[in-house]
């Protein structure tokens, strides 16, 4: 059994000064201005592989299914000055109309639009953000885990299923969104306490050692905007020189952790933050893990601009690694750095998943586009898969090895779907029956 009465690991100003942008090691490819777009008619950001909670990626039936946060591109809005397309200022306003999309494919890769997840007003608040879709069993029951954003930002769930045949994949149900927990106030801030409070993205897995249902998720640290104290144990060992934080004290980001009563994961405590970085960085967001060799390896999402006065590093992917759930962790590298982008290109792709298999899939964001004149900047948007880059995990470091193919997810295992059993079964031995079916499988 875990021990839930943990401290949680600070990542100091001291590991992240150990960050360095460019180490080849750990610095993704440079994606090139020409990359194919999936769709004219969306833009796509976020993308959340189907899994099933031990974190495999999978297919169902032999179909590959992503999920991804979606906006419309709308040309006919966005007007720039001189009558063209402002798709710069589309893509900046996509957040506010984020919703849920779901794609479907043969060979990983060639990803095919099904449509929207939930369908208009099912989901209660404005916008729909961040999760993770989990196949539950072999009758192709899915939970996605999200974020409703606008009012307020609650965890949440809403339970459907997925339907194939031979042409290709629809989902049903998804229409009784069940929410999980907004901030508690005490160990992750409220929006009374900061209207600048980052609380989402769900992911939640089973524990391979205690076999208990947990997620983690986004958040800050508790307390009042601009009460939190930059002391020596957020410090670590800086250098001479390095003492003065400036505004570090907003800067308050921390991976959460819940755990569920049981596997249904239909009810859920919330505990104390796994890792903090106060007076290191605002942001920590989708953390998901990976479990390998005995270890725990806690992956989270950052960017260059929610680093704290006096610090610096790539957006990109940061990981952590445990023995235990619960920690203490060790940051990745030293730093925690894991997968950056290259300095010239400091936008080319954001939105980080670290697959078992050591893929990485993420978005393209912006890249440069060479002009006559270096001094004309100019970029291309993406909203669209960026190239997939192998990475692997060594002990407590990591190794940038191959870019691979755009969007390229392929399903770790193939679940044949079997007819629906009437009512003998529950939810809850059906999610026992897949992960022990993996168990051995293993
Ligand atoms: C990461 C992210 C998530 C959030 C979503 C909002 O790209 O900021 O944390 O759920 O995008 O669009």
């Amino acid at each position: 059994m875990t021990n839930l009465n943990y401290q949680s690991t600070i990542w100091t100003r001291a590991d992240a000064l150990k960050v360095h942008e460019n180490d080849p090691t750990t610095t993704q490819p440079l994606v090139s201005p020409n990359f194919p777009v999936m769709s004219n008619d969306v833009f796509i950001w976020d993308t959340m592989p189907l899994r099933t909670l031990d974190g495999t990626i999978v297919s169902v039936n032999g179909w590959s299914v992503i999920f991804t946060l979606t906006a419309k591109r709308s040309p006919e809005v966005f007007i720039a000055k001189d009558g063209t397309y402002d798709i710069t200022a589309d893509w900046n306003d996509r957040h506010g109309r984020a919703r849920i999309c779901f794609w479907y494919c043969k060979d990983g890769k060639s990803w095919i639009y099904g449509g929207r997840v939930m369908k208009e007003g099912v989901s209660p608040t404005s916008r729909e953000w961040a999760g993770t879709p989990i196949l539950l069993n072999d009758q192709g029951d899915i939970d996605l885990y999200y974020t409703c954003v606008t009012p307020g930002a609650t965890i949440a769930k809403v339970r459907g299923r997925i339907v194939t045949t031979d042409k290709g994949v629809s989902v049903e149900g998804f229409n009784t969104v069940k929410s999980l927990f907004p901030a508690d106030g005490k160990y992750y801030q409220t929006e009374a306490q900061n209207p600048y409070w980052n609380f989402r993205d769900p992911c939640p897995f089973i524990d391979p050692n205690d076999g208990r249902l947990y997620m983690v998720f986004e958040g800050n640290v508790a307390g009042d905007r601009g009460s939190h104290k930059v002391g020596s144990a957020e410090m670590g060992s800086t250098p001479p020189g390095y003492d003065q934080v400036g505004g570090a004290r907003y800067q308050t980001g921390c991976i959460g952790l819940a755990v569920a009563t049981d596997l249904t994961g239909d009810n859920w405590k919330i505990l104390p933050p796994l890792v903090t970085a106060v007076g290191v960085n605002d942001q920590t967001e989708r953390p998901h893990y990976v479990f390998k060799n005995g270890k725990y390896y806690l992956f989270t999402i950052s960017h260059k601009y929610t680093y704290a006065d006096g610090l610096t590093g790539p957006d990109g992917v940061y990981g952590f690694v445990s023995e235990s759930l619960t920690g203490p962790y060790r940051p990745m590298n030293s730093s925690g750095l894991v997968l950056g982008n290259p300095s010239s290109q400091p936008y080319q792709t954001y939105s980080h998943y670290v697959m078992p298999n050591g893929l990485v899939t993420s978005f393209i964001d912006s890249v440069p586009v060479p002009t006559p004149n270096p001094k004309d900047l100019q970029y291309r948007i993406g909203g669209t898969e960026a190239p997939t880059v192998r990475i692997e995990l060594k002990g407590d470091t990591s190794f940038v090895i191959e870019t691979l193919d755009y969007g390229y997810i392929p399903a770790m295992r193939d679940i044949k779907l079997r007819k629906r059993r009437s009512g003998l079964s529950s939810i809850l031995d059906d999610i026992l029956n897949l992960n022990l079916t993996q168990k051995e499988a293993a």
